[in-house]
């Protein structure tokens, strides 16, 4: 690791001071930094290809039909799907979540039948089957995890022979546990049910393959894996997709239009109704291309390194707990922590007037944190460019913010 470039020159805005300290970004879990390479890619497709794809035969549109779909076969590869047909464009995590609960789940499943989520979802992908058990009549099943935030694989027996449908996160963005999904969708598949993994918190850290997973859909958000914000992938098995239903109706998505009827574009164009965020679409292929740059080598060994290191400076703090796994070896770069005595917004406020910036609040899980008893809480996410001195400076001004709070450090 000794002659790695600083990743931290990358990214323009982490040159900056607040509050007159210089910043120390902890939040990547909840939306990451874009690198200028990113950016520069943007600028470049609008100085050079802005245009509406897919419509014109005119240079501009043709280049921007290029750029376009040349990142629909980056993303193809990069989470080594069998086909472009596969991909879909959206605009989030929590559309491709929805436009399965609308297209799928709302077609196919009746009153009896089973939908089984983990506690430790996000809402996108808990109030959305929520919502599909209501409007159905299925029913909705959790499985939890232990009180270390691990999901036991006992739990996987909750998925039976009613179970239509299994939708997990593959990594927690509260627990920062790891989830075993090939072991979800294969006990889903033994019962013949659809499974969905959120990979929200997984894809700008691991290696995914699904193909290899077998998952009939997985999805994720581009503004979690260095690119813009407003864009979103739904990976989703050609044999499924193609039987589905049109989410979203407009333009793009036809083939042909009649007074009465409409015949439907062929795979992916059939769910990409309207003009598409192309310059979030654009920034997504460089985030893959800059990805590839840094590789998930050098991503996993700086996480890690820097998670280790986290957990084991906050774990000498006698006031916190840790929501989450300790064992390094189940978890991602994501931490949470009580600070006792202190609320949340008290922390991160108090942190931010030291540069330090973490979330604090539910972290759009309430039912998991119910679940574990903790109800609210900070929550520290890592990046390959953070240091260990930043870890110093949150450890640290962790004693301040009690301090400031009328506590002693102990
Ligand atoms: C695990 C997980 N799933 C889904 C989402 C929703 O992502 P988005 O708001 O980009 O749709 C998030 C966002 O924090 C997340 O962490």
């Amino acid at each position: 690791m000794s002659n790695l470039r600083d990743f931290r020159e990358d990214f323009p805005i982490l040159n900056q001071e607040v509050h007159g300290r210089k910043i120390i970004y902890l939040d990547s879990a909840a939306t990451s930094q874009r690198p200028q390479q990113v950016l520069d890619a943007v600028m470049k497709y609008d100085h050079e290809a802005n245009g509406n794809p897919h419509r014109g035969s005119h240079a501009l549109s043709m280049r921007a039909t290029e750029a376009f779909e040349s990142v629909r076969e980056k993303v193809r590869s990069f989470i080594g799907a069998r086909s472009t047909k596969e991909i879909i464009f959206t605009k989030n995590a929590t559309e491709a979540i929805n436009l399965v609960a609308y297209s799928y789940a709302l077609e196919h499943l009746k009153p009896g039948d089973q939908i089984v989520i983990t506690i430790a979802e996000h809402h996108a992908n808990l109030v959305t089957w929520q919502q599909v058990a209501k409007k159905t009549g299925a029913h909705l099943v959790y499985m939890y995890v232990d009180p270390e935030g691990r999901l036991p694989l006992g739990e996987l027996q909750k998925i039976d022979q009613k179970t239509k449908l299994v939708a997990c996160t593959h990594m927690s963005n509260v627990l920062g546990s790891i989830f075993p999904v090939d072991k979800v969708i294969q006990r889903g598949h033994e019962v013949g049910a659809k499974v969905l993994i959120d990979g929200a918190q997984a894809v700008a850290h691991m290696p995914v393959d699904v193909a290899e997973l077998d998952c009939d859909f997985y999805v994720f958000s581009g503004h979690k894996m260095f690119s813009l914000t407003g864009v979103g992938v739904l990976y989703g098995k050609e044999e499924i997709l193609e039987k589905m239903e049109p989410f979203l109706y407009g333009g793009d998505m036809i083939e042909y239009v009649y007074e009465e009827e409409t015949s439907f574009n062929e795979l992916p164009f059939k769910f990409e109704a309207g003009t598409q965020g192309i310059e979030s679409v654009v920034s997504l292929g460089a985030a893959i291309d800059y990805l590839h740059e840094v590789t998930f080598e050098v991503i996993h060994e700086k996480e890690m390194e820097l998670t280790e290191y986290a957990l084991r400076r906050l774990q000498e703090l006698p006031y916190i707990r840790i929501v989450g796994p300790k064992d390094l070896n189940l978890r991602g770069a994501v931490i949470s922590f009580v600070v006792e005595d202190v609320h949340p917004h008290d922390v991160s406020m108090i942190l931010d007037n030291y540069g330090v910036g973490v979330r604090a609040g539910h972290h759009c899980a309430q039912p998991l944190l119910r679940f574990m008893e903790v109800y609210t809480c900070s929550r520290a996410s890592f990046a390959f460019f953070n240091t260990k001195e930043e870890i110093d400076a949150l450890v640290d001004n962790l004693n301040e913010v009690r301090r400031w709070m009328g506590y002693g450090s102990k």
